[in-house]
């Protein structure tokens, strides 16, 4: 059972939000003997409304995996609109590549494979949403490039920022994360909090979702 959302409502909202895309729901079917660190149904949903509600057309993801949550941002994308998705391990990025072709998507997502840190710095925006979802111990050492990346009134979203609640000091008795990922989830979330150009706030659902926007000045 994860620490911060209740079993009982987890399932609840899973059951309010199922019945959807055959190719989503087969990766998760998938993924359940698997384990690979995707998110659930309900931030992948939480991912569409966000692109759909800023009229994205230009999506970046740090972070591919095999493609589950590249395929609800895409599926918010209009026909011309781009994801790109970047992910260091190569078979993850050609079973990714698969799936946003069995999900139609092909067109309209570039996976770049390869550490974000190094191939960042050759990406071009404006992006209206990024979704931060890569190492933990490069999400302070990428944000600056992130929002620099990011048009006003753009969305920063990050995944896993209360880290099953071991980023609260005390909270979980026997922390069984990696101390050093979960310092680097806490410095970021301070990070987060004071930067200038962001107006930040998470949401508890899952592994915990902040939703940064990109200040109009
Ligand atoms: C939490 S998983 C992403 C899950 C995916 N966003 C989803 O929910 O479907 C993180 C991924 O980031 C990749 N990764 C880790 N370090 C990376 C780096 N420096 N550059 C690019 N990808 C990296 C890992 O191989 C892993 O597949």
């Amino acid at each position: 059972m994860g620490q911060i959302v209740p079993d009982a409502i987890e399932r609840y909202l899973g059951g309010l939000n199922r019945g959807g895309d055959a190719v989503l729901d087969d990766i998760a079917r998938g993924n359940t003997s698997r384990g690979l660190p995707l998110v659930d149904a309900e931030v992948g949903a939480l991912l569409r409304v966000l692109a759909t509600a800023v009229n994205a057309s230009r999506l970046l993801e740090i972070g591919t995996a095999i493609g589950y949550s590249g395929i609800w941002l895409a599926g918010a994308l209009p026909p011309d609109g781009m994801l790109v998705t970047m992910e260091m391990d190569e078979g993850r990025a050609r079973e990714a590549r698969e799936n946003f072709a069995r999900a139609g998507l092909a067109d309209r997502v570039s996976v770049v494979v390869g550490d974000a840190a190094l191939k960042i710095a050759k990406v071009a925006g404006p992006f209206d949403l990024i979704f931060q979802d890569g190492a933990k111990h490069l999400y302070t050492p990428l944000l600056d490039r992130l929002v620099g990346l990011l048009r006003p009134g753009g969305l920063l979203v990050t995944d896993n920022v209360l880290w099953d609640g071991e980023v609260v000091p005390g909270f979980v008795p026997s922390p069984r994360r990696d101390a050093g990922e979960t310092r680097a989830i806490a410095e970021y979330n301070e990070r987060l909090a004071a930067h200038p150009q962001l107006l930040t706030a998470t949401v508890p659902l899952r592994d915990g979702v902040s939703i940064s926007v990109k200040r109009q000045i």
